[in-house]
């Protein structure tokens, strides 16, 4: 296998999990993803599907997965079966080696491998006289097309004495639930692909100049991604300067980088699947003003705040409650909102100026899967228990439009992401070598400035 950091036994270790949740005498059905045509013949690099990954490990298109579980009473309870491309010497002198059937056994711990063109033969054979079906609904539309044609030729049979499964099971919580709790080795992949990417953050700091382009410090942060091994970023990086940081999803990255403007930059690689998601404020200069320094302390000191909060019991409903009252009692503070400050805590005044969530699931995708809220109770977030991981990513957004506010607070926007784990005492955070403090930011920027002119 291809740097997975992950064994062999990982990915079983799923599968036995998934089978432990799966009904008695029923099949469950996953598909690969597919190549993306970027335009004309060429594609977009290939982005495994999440959830086929998180079960086998096997980073081929069109391949499918096929878990079978039996009743007790047979003597093997279940077994898997992974459908692949076949081997082809033409095909993969053009495009690339294929894992082929051999492999695809001995390399994924699958208890049977066939070539894909055999699926449609096999398929209805494993559903007949099954109880349940449990796939991704809707997630695949091949997939979903497939199936259909499936479950259509055992009905076919009826009269020979076959039989589909009679109930249906859309298996997307299942998954969520499962990929939610990050195992020990997925931790570890998640810390390093936090450090790779919080040297990117440094990178960026240190290579930022009044005059460059906003792309050009992209290229320094994927530079620093791939020379680690993270080759790919796990979403496009948003690198924003001056006003454009309070375009929340800002991925232009075109603009020139101005004096006395600070730069929002939002990037994180990805590692053998596995995602950061790490946001930096910085200025241009090295040197923030008095306003941008006043509201980036304002988003570090709840950013602190919530971090400091997260333990197994709390909720991402106690870290809002405190983010809010911090931000709103800030904002107030620096008259950028008025009013009794009672009332504009209870109705959560500095939403106007943070307008997105404090966090979300992190993992295999950068927002995650995993449900927000208690299975019981569906109003309330749910408790967080250790294993989860999440961003924390208060900010505060105040465009060069808002006539609202003075004028030199004007083009300020400010997002501060770390990544964090909750532990079994507390938590972790993941996010340990990107410069944050205003301190720290300056000192970094300040040496390689003295460097420059040392050498020069
Ligand atoms: N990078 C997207 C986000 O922070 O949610
Ligand atoms: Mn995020
Ligand atoms: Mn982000």
């Amino acid at each position: 296998m291809k740097q997975t950091l992950l064994t062999i036994e990982d990915f079983i270790n799923r599968r036995e999990k998934l089978f432990a949740l799966m009904p008695e005498n029923s099949v469950a059905i996953f598909a690969a993803g597919h190549e993306v045509t970027r335009s004309n013949d060429t594609e977009y690099l290939f982005c495994q599907d999440k959830n086929f990954y998180y079960l086998t490990g096997f980073n081929e298109p069109e391949a499918i997965l096929v878990m079978v579980k039996t009743t007790p009473s047979d003597t093997k309870q279940h077994s898997t079966y992974l459908f692949s491309l076949e081997k082809d010497a033409l095909q993969e002198v053009w495009h690339g080696r294929r894992i082929g059937q051999v492999k695809a056994k001995s390399d994924y711990g699958v208890d049977h491998s066939a070539e894909l063109a055999e699926i449609d033969q096999l398929l209805p054979e494993l559903l007949n006289q099954k109880q349940s079906l449990l796939y991704l609904q809707g997630d695949n539309d091949q997939l979903d097309k497939k199936v259909n044609a499936w479950l259509k030729k055992v009905q076919a049979g009826n009269r020979l004495g076959k039989k589909a499964p009679q109930n249906i099971i859309n298996a997307t919580a299942l998954l969520a639930e499962l990929r939610l709790f990050k195992s020990a080795n997925e931790l570890n992949i998640m810390r390093k692909v936090n450090v790779i990417s919080g040297g990117a953050h440094q990178r960026a700091m240190e290579k930022s100049a009044v005059g460059k382009y906003e792309y050009q410090i992209e290229a320094e942060i994927l530079h620093e991604f791939a020379r680690h091994g993270a080759r790919h970023a796990a979403y496009n990086s948003i690198v924003a300067g001056g006003d454009n940081a309070n375009i929340l999803h800002y991925t232009d990255n075109s603009e020139v980088l101005n004096d006395n403007e600070l730069l929002l930059i939002d990037a994180g690689g990805e590692l053998a699947g596995y995602a950061a998601d790490i946001t930096r404020t910085f200025p241009i200069n090295g040197k923030f003003t008095a306003e941008q320094k006043a509201i980036y302390q304002l988003v570090l000191d709840s950013q602190l705040a919530a971090i400091a909060a997260i333990k197994p019991g709390n909720s991402l409903a106690n870290l809002n409650e405190l983010v809010g009252e911090i931000l709103t009692t800030g904002l107030f503070e620096l008259g950028i909102l008025t009013g009794d400050l009672n009332e504009l805590i209870a109705e959560n005044a500095c939403k106007k100026y943070f307008i997105h969530g404090l966090g979300h699931w992190l993992g295999l995708d950068v927002h995650d899967v995993g449900d927000y809220h208690a299975n019981d109770k569906r109003q309330q977030l749910r408790a967080f228990e250790p294993g989860m991981v999440m961003t924390i990513e208060p900010g505060l957004y105040i465009p060069l439009t808002d006539t609202d506010v003075d004028e030199k607070w004007r083009g300020i926007g400010v997002r501060i992401e770390d990544n964090i784990a909750v532990t079994d005492q507390g938590h972790e955070n993941l996010t340990v070598n990107a410069p944050k403090s205003v301190a720290e930011i300056e000192a970094l920027m300040a040496a390689v400035k003295l460097k420059a002119k040392t050498e020069a």
